[in-house]
């Protein structure tokens, strides 16, 4: 039996134009362009001085002074990468040519009303536009979609992620500034990485609070059950303020199928941001045989190597392999749905007690 971790690959890469140089271009996009080959041909950000080092540190030839100076100087047949908060989004995308591949960072926008005005004018623009909700294509992922693929484990009934870990917020200043955190940006992936399995859910049950070690921030803590109906559990449990050292630490994907089960550790959560290695489970039920998990050798992780898939599909789509990326636009506007739903469902409260 074959396990495939590695993700479609384009025939004919196209050049990208990374519009930012923050942390995550240095951290993540650049080094898993790397990795795939796929070439950088120039870099903006109105920080110049970080687009220098950026530039220096990946081997990029161009540094451009402003978008204008960006446009004229690309190559026609590009992806432009927009790596920039949220927020700039849609003020970046009006710059952009009409019929441009543009990948854009989550979130799509910061709200639900953003995510909608990006679509429409990604739409009126004719744009291949794509989120980059990476976790998606991470190697783990992509295995446990071939198991199921494969019909290995059966129909998926049960999918549980759940995170329990100490996470540094304070590393992310505009955090401070802004009224949503934890839904909007972390657990955003874990709504996108359901939905990629198991498709809308009907609704979302919510509820996200804040936490006394993190003053200044709003709600970092998380309760969501995806409603898929009565067949099937979808959960997703994050505490990112579990300051009790490593030992109970945990970050994990958990499917069950009617016919085997899978079990993914993400270890680049704990420890943060050192990490721990990942592991990928999985257990495939023998009739008349004790259960008997194996492990999957991984290679690549959500951080970087999950960046190439979000890439590689906006080539595939661009080079007409496929009708539109996996991560467009489209697709993606509904997990800023999920979002919408999850914060709603929390303001709203539970059920009252019947007395
Ligand atoms: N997919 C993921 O897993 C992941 C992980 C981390 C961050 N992100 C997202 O990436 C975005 C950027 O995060 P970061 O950590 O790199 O932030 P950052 O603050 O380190 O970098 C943002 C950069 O964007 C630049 N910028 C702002 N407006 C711009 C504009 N109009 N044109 C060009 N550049 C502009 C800034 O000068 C800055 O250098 C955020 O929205 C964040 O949510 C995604």
């Amino acid at each position: 039996m074959t396990i495939a971790m590695d993700c479609t690959m384009p025939k004919n890469p196209l050049p990208i134009i990374m519009i930012g140089a923050g942390g995550i271009v240095n951290d993540a996009h650049l080094p898993a362009y790397k990795i795939a080959g796929f070439w950088v041909a120039g870099i903006y950000d109105p920080d110049r001085e970080k687009a220098l080092q950026t530039a220096k540190k990946f081997d990029i030839p161009l540094v451009y002074y402003n978008m204008e100076d960006m446009l004229s100087r690309s190559p026609r047949n590009v992806v432009f990468d927009v790596a920039v908060p949220g927020s700039e989004i849609l003020n970046v995308l009006e710059q952009l040519p009409k019929g441009a591949v543009v990948l854009m960072q989550k979130p799509m926008g910061t709200d639900y009303a953003m995510a909608k005005a990006i679509l429409e004018w990604t739409r009126s623009r004719e744009m291949t536009a794509g989120v980059n909700f990476q976790l998606r294509y991470a190697p783990y992922v992509n295995a446990a979609r071939d198991l199921i693929r494969q019909g290995l484990i059966g129909e998926i009934c049960d999918i549980e992620i759940n995170v329990n870990v100490l996470t540094p917020w304070h590393l992310w200043k505009f955090l401070y500034d802004t009224p949503r955190v934890e839904i909007v940006y972390h657990s955003i992936h874990y709504l996108d990485l359901v939905r990629s399995f198991l498709g809308n859910p009907e609704g979302i049950y919510a509820k996200t609070v804040q936490h006394p070690g993190s003053p200044g921030l709003a709600s970092v803590r998380t309760s969501m059950i995806l409603d898929y109906g009565d067949k099937i559990r979808a959960n997703i449990l994050t505490n990112h303020n579990h300051d009790f050292g490593l030992r109970h630490q945990h970050s994990y994907i958990k499917l069950e199928g009617t016919l085997g089960a899978i079990k993914i550790k993400m270890g680049s959560l704990i420890n943060y941001p050192y990490g721990v290695p990942d592991s990928f489970e999985y257990l495939i039920v023998e009739k008349g045989q004790a259960p008997s998990w194996k492990t999957l050798d991984l290679s690549g992780s959500w951080f970087p190597h999950a960046f190439i898939g979000t890439m590689a599909q906006m080539m595939l789509a661009a080079e007409g392999s496929i009708p539109r990326p996996g991560n467009s636009v489209e697709d993606c506007i509904y997990t800023m749905a999920c979002v919408e739903a999850a914060y709603t469902s929390s303001a709203n409260g539970g059920v009252k007690l019947p007395v």
